[in-house]
């Protein structure tokens, strides 16, 4: 027997980094996914694995032996263990071993939220096997810790899209509030294959914040004002429109240091491929980009970013958000 739970990978249309700084933004769940397993461990401690991070290894009175992956292996890791720990001191449970297996199909370290979703899957599946019912306030609430501490500040944006699923409109202690939109919206993901560190790029942006605090209030105001025109255009199926608020809105993530030389050329070929507007999404500073495209482009804007050699990712809607179930049998 073992609990499983499954969460899609963001791509945040509209706001990151402002979000931070009480913005709204506009984030949506997209089908790529990252799937938690957990069954009783062998050993005393917790057991954590991944094919895809190439690591392995056991957590146990503070310390980690590695058996796949080395110490590197246990940084990427810890996240984890820390989620599942989150869910047994919650539940007020004993110490418990479990075997922890992630998977995940999102890239990581490149802005599409793998590490939330690996963080809010872990919690939906080991509450699963402890038999604890979770509302998805209270998932946020627990991933909320490994989150921390990759992300420094992180604003819930990332756990609250894989959790609730759909095209959220999202803004630090209000409830989510769902966006229809008229039509349906693909997206081209173009990954520079540069890996960041979100928690650098929000202690950055934060850093300007308090340095230059007119400037952020400008950016800020001006964030707003292109998240609300952006939900509008959502409602309305003016993909136009949006495109235009998210080139827009990549000028301010510009402006605030968070862009980086490849992105740009991305961009750039993205909108000359014909996508309707194209940006950052996510912490920046490399990682992956978003274009938005009609359905007749978006293999046009594919080909122009596999030509710089980026790996790309045609990508809808995930409405579904957060799952979990037990299945019988082996994990692996
Ligand atoms: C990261 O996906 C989005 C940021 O706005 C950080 C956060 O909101 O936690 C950069």
């Amino acid at each position: 027997m073992f609990s499983a739970a499954r969460a899609p990978a963001k791509t945040i249309l509209l706001g990151e980094h402002f979000c931070v700084h009480g913005a709204p933004a506009i984030s949506m769940a997209v089908n790529l996914y990252a799937e938690a397993r957990v069954r009783k461990g062998v050993e005393a401690g917790i057991h954590v694995s991944s094919r895809g991070l190439k690591a392995a290894g056991l957590f146990h009175g503070g310390r980690y032996k590695a058996e796949v992956g080395g110490k590197a292996g246990g940084r990427l890791l810890r996240p984890i263990k820390i989620a599942a720990e989150a869910v047994l001191d919650y539940a007020g449970s004993p110490p418990l071993d479990l075997d922890v297996e992630v998977e995940s199909g999102i890239p990581i370290q490149v802005g599409l939220g793998s590490s939330a979703a690996m963080a809010v899957s872990t919690v939906a599946a080991v509450a699963r096997f402890v038999g604890l019912k979770l509302s998805r306030e209270e998932v946020l609430r627990l991933s909320y810790f490994s989150e921390r501490l990759l992300h420094y500040r992180p604003s819930g944006i990332d756990q609250a899209t894989c959790i609730h699923g759909g095209i959220i409109f999202f803004q630090q202690g209000a409830p989510v509030k769902f966006l229809k939109a008229a039509r349906p919206l693909r997206l081209v993901v173009g990954n520079t294959g540069i890996r960041r560190s979100t928690g650098v790029l929000v202690k950055k942006v934060s850093s300007l914040a308090e340095e230059r605090e007119a400037l952020m209030r400008k950016n800020l105001k001006a964030a707003r004002r292109l998240t609300l025109q952006a939900a509008e255009a959502i409602r309305r199926g003016d993909l136009p429109q949006l495109g235009r608020c998210m080139d827009e809105n990549q000028k301010l993530l510009s402006a605030v240091g968070v862009s980086h030389k490849r992105l740009e050329l991305f961009i750039e070929a993205a909108r000359n491929a014909g996508a309707l507007g194209a940006k950052l999404t996510g912490g920046g500073g490399g990682g992956c980009m978003i274009a938005l495209a009609r359905g007749e482009d978006l293999e046009n804007v594919a080909k122009a970013l596999q030509r710089l050699h980026g790996e790309t990712y045609l990508v809808e809607t995930d409405e579904r958000g957060l799952r979990s179930w037990v299945g019988k049998g082996c994990v692996g």
